[in-house]
């Protein structure tokens, strides 16, 4: 379901420990100097106060074993990102920081290496969460199987491929190439997240029919996953133009490419 308004204003309106998963792409603060969505704060404390009220938020809408994804970029001029960190694991409970590994680099830089990834901090709300890790296996490369199968300490040769074919566990660097150029997914917002990157954090944090939030639904990537593993979604978004991205999108059904395991219900490349 997307609700057309403030992110703070529409979280109000939800039910405590409703949702399994809040994935929240927020402005960055400066990063998208010609989105005026993402300089609306006069100054770094004013973006840190509204992003504790928002956290805060989806916190209480968050199940007890449900996890909240929050992405965060560094800019050359701005690395406000590392002090909301700071202040929302110390008012919450850090469970990892993820690195999604765009594979291409962007926003070129003469002085350092070419920035080539975005940080997601996820927090917890109790002390055990639900997560799949088979529901993310990466496959192994021909060449690994080969080796490993020609590996005489290995007796059972029969569950050893099964083993293989099963995939081996993701890391905490997640490698899924942004959307570049022409890609065939995007549709126009300027911050569009890949469905594969988005596929991957719900197949691992939610079962179906559990309960999806986005707070800045965007161009309704979220949706657009969520629906795809069959799983419930509510997404936020405040920009009438995104909102009818959003919807034209969902529509539409563009369906992740997926290799991942389990949960898909239909996939379509
Ligand atoms: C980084 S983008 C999200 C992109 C999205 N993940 C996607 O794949 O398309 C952040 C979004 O938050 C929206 N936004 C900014 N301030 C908001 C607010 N106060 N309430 C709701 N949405 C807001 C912007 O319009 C923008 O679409």
């Amino acid at each position: 379901m997307l609700h057309q308004g403030d992110a703070l204003k529409e979280l109000k309106k939800l039910a405590d420990d409703s949702a399994q998963v809040i994935i929240a792409d927020p402005p960055y603060f400066n990063v998208l100097e010609d989105e005026a969505w993402d300089t609306q704060w006069k100054t770094p404390e004013a973006y840190l106060a509204w992003c504790e009220k928002w956290v805060g938020q989806c916190l209480r809408v968050l199940k007890e074993d449900g996890l909240c994804f929050i992405f965060g970029q560094l800019g050359k001029r701005e690395h406000t990102f590392l002090h909301l960190m700071s202040r929302l694991t110390q008012q919450h409970s850090f469970h990892d920081l993820i690195i999604w590994d765009r594979a291409v680099g962007y926003n070129e830089r003469r002085d350092s290496f070419t920035p080539q990834y975005e940080m997601i901090l996820v927090l917890r709300k109790g002390e055990t969460v639900k997560f799949n890790k088979n529901a993310v296996r990466l496959p192994y490369s021909a060449k690994t199987i080969t080796e490993y199968l020609r590996d005489t300490r290995y007796k059972d040769l029969k569950a050893r491929k099964e083993h293989l074919k099963m995939g081996k566990y993701a890391t905490n660097i997640l490698r899924v190439p942004s959307l570049k150029g022409m890609h065939k997914e995007k549709v126009g917002h300027p911050s569009q997240k890949p469905l594969r990157l988005i596929h991957k954090l719900i197949a691992c944090s939610t079962d179906p029919d559990d309960l999806v939030l986005d707070p800045f639904l965007g161009s309704g990537t979220t949706a657009i996953a969520a629906q795809a593993l069959g799983r419930r979604w509510i997404g936020i978004e405040r920009q009438p133009e995104y909102v009818k991205m959003a919807r034209q999108r969902i529509k539409s059904q563009s369906l992740p490419t997926t290799r991942e395991k389990g949960t898909v219900k239909k996939t379509k490349d």
